[in-house]
């Protein structure tokens, strides 16, 4: 069966930087504490005036001038996002109307943290059917955060990445294969409760700006996390009788350091396998692997013939894990990024 390829890359970060050390002014904590349970030493935080589309139109705009690609040539825009421009219509229709892509249906997908790669498999078989996908991931997570929550708010920053994903002409990174999951059974574990039909906000919430509270047993996170990526990595390498010494790197989620470090330990290969730059943007959800991609490609850590495993946990929990092969490098910008 033909094969999908991402083709090209674009990623945005906010200019703005808090560090560490910003925060343990804004709250009980210091970069001490964060620095060694999570390796997250900054995060970049949206200015006032950017949301969740304008992000994603930068990352966007991004990758369609690295393909050579008019936003007419666009039939697809997915985009995955845990925080959206508002509850309706899609983000994905803003973005849309930024780029001009008069020709694309476009359409959300809520699925945290491994919404990249669930994204990336439906997109796979819209390209298989010659359709030419935007996948976007992007979180404007610092505008929902309880910023008094010391346990959740040191953990993430904002940002947006976006690939074209489209039908394979031998060139860019093939996607391979791919495995992703999801247990609803484990939902209260980690989320964010009030806001919908389940929960609707009480006044004496809104007062206390207490709806926008994540609510997270990060240990149990942590732990099925782990087990979860490693996992699933284990499963997709299973399937393609891959064995874990013919991967040249893990593009992972970018959650924490001790999270990417407990995953290599997993699968039996060495930290210096595991990318990571996480000290740099924190846990960015669903863009964390977009970002990360752009990245490496931009250090000159990828080259063609390299195989790739790719892993995500999140939310929900829905979790995954994908193998690509890079048959070319594909063009990939970055605005904002940290050198
Ligand atoms: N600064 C200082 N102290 C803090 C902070 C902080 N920012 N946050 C929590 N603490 C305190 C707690 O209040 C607690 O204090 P207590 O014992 O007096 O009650 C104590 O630190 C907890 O410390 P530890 O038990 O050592 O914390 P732990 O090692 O479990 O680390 C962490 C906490 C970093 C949240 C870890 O559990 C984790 O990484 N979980 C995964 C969370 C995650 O990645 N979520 C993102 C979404 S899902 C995903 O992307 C995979």
């Amino acid at each position: 069966m033909a094969k999908s390829a991402i083709i090209s890359i674009g990623a945005y970060v906010p200019s703005k930087i808090l560090s560490n050390d910003d925060l343990s002014r804004m709250m009980d904590t210091n970069d001490e504490w964060i620095r060694t349970r999570t390796g997250i030493q900054q995060r970049h935080i949206a200015l006032p005036e950017e949301t969740t589309a304008s992000m994603s139109f930068e990352a966007a705009d991004a990758a369609l001038r690295g393909a050579h690609m008019s936003a007419e040539d666009l039939d697809w825009i997915l985009l995955c996002t845990d925080t959206p421009e508002m509850w309706t219509p899609a983000t994905a229709c803003f973005v849309q109307e930024c780029l001009k892509a008069t020709h694309a249906s476009a359409i959300d997908l809520t699925g945290g943290c491994a919404g990249f790669l669930q994204t990336l498999e439906l997109a796979d078989a819209l390209a298989r059917q010659q359709k030419t996908v935007m996948v976007i991931g992007t979180e404007l997570l610092s505008r929902s955060m309880d910023w008094s929550d010391r346990n959740t708010a040191v953990l993430f920053g904002d940002g947006a990445g976006a690939v074209i994903v489209s039908p394979s002409r031998d060139a860019g990174i093939q996607l391979t294969h791919s495995r992703t999951f999801s247990d609803g059974s484990q939902a209260d574990i980690l989320q964010k409760p009030y806001g919908g039909t389940r929960n609707p906000i009480p006044p004496e919430i809104v007062a206390s700006g207490g709806h926008h509270r994540i609510h997270m047993e990060g240990k149990k996170v942590f732990r099925q996390a782990v087990y979860r990526m490693a996992n699933a990595a284990h499963q997709v390498l299973q399937d393609t009788n891959t064995s874990p010494e013919d991967i040249d790197w893990v593009v992972p989620h970018q959650a924490n350091q001790r999270i990417l470090d407990a995953v290599a330990g997993e699968l039996h290969l060495p930290t210096s396998k595991v990318f990571s730059h996480v000290r740099h943007y924190a846990n960015t959800g669903s863009a964390s692997v977009i970002l990360a991609l752009a990245d490496m490609i931009l250090k000159g850590l990828l080259e063609p013939n390299q195989r790739l495993v790719s892993v995500a946990f999140g939310d929900g929990f829905s979790w995954g894990s994908a193998l690509w092969d890079v048959t070319s490098l594909p063009p990939a910008e970055f605005l904002g990024r940290d050198m």
